[in-house]
């Protein structure tokens, strides 16, 4: 079902906040994750929903954008994607940093109005796909960054197998992981590690250990 306006539910449900690891970036964030989902699933009319992403800045997101705005060789005057985005946290880091391009991917229906505010919010022009980008080879990019994309174990086999594709034709791949169950860690390269703060209501702890790390070609 089509959403009506996924923007003034952004507005009415969530509250601009800096990042906990990026103060520099202020994103559009629910406080408590139950309200807002049950909230989703009203407006989409439908039960059983993924967690609405969007609202919040994964400990995986955080950490790779943090890198980003400390690692400015990494994207300035490249074209990134962000994939998975969710906020957008990631895609606007880069284009803080200095990227020539930012194109934010998620297929989650709310994702291209929070990105869009999110964008407004820190001055940042980022592009938005809602496309299944993982249905095809990876797009014409430099950089691809994925934060926090290895939680379920058919999302994780997919997208290691479509990074893999990247990696090998010469693409940046940078991942943002706080050692989920189906990260694969075999192939990647360790560049940094964050004590990344989070809520203990979204994770386990108030502050998740999450590293960054590049897929070397195989
Ligand atoms: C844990 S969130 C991470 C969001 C953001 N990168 C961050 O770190 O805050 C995972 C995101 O993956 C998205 N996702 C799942 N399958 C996807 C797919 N095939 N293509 C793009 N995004 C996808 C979800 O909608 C969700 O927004």
């Amino acid at each position: 079902m089509p959403i009506p306006d996924p923007a003034a539910f952004i507005l009415a449900n969530t509250r601009l906040q800096p990042v906990p690891h990026t103060p520099e970036i202020s994103l559009w964030l629910a406080d408590e994750i139950t309200p807002i989902w049950r909230l989703t699933e009203e407006e989409l009319g439908e039960m059983g929903l993924p967690p609405p992403f969007w609202a919040f800045a994964w400990a995986g997101g955080q950490g790779l954008a943090r890198w980003l705005l400390d690692n400015p060789r990494e994207v300035v005057g490249k074209r990134v994607l962000d994939f998975a985005a969710g906020s957008g946290l990631v895609g606007i880091a880069a284009m803080r940093t200095g990227a020539t391009s930012a194109l934010c991917a998620d297929i989650d229906p709310f994702c291209g109005a929070a990105v869009a505010l999110n964008a407004t919010a820190n001055s940042a022009a980022v592009s938005f796909t809602e496309d299944d980008l993982l249905e095809a080879p990876p797009p014409d990019v430099e950089v691809i960054c994925a934060g926090d994309v290895f939680y379920e174990k058919p999302m994780a086999e997919r997208v290691l197998a479509w990074l893999t594709v990247a990696a090998d034709r010469g693409i940046r791949v940078l991942v943002g992981d706080p050692l989920r169950t189906y990260f694969p860690r075999s192939g990647f390269d360790l560049l940094a590690e964050y004590e990344v703060p989070t809520t203990r209501e979204l994770e386990d702890s108030a502050v998740k250990r999450t590293c960054v790390w590049t897929l070397a070609a195989t």
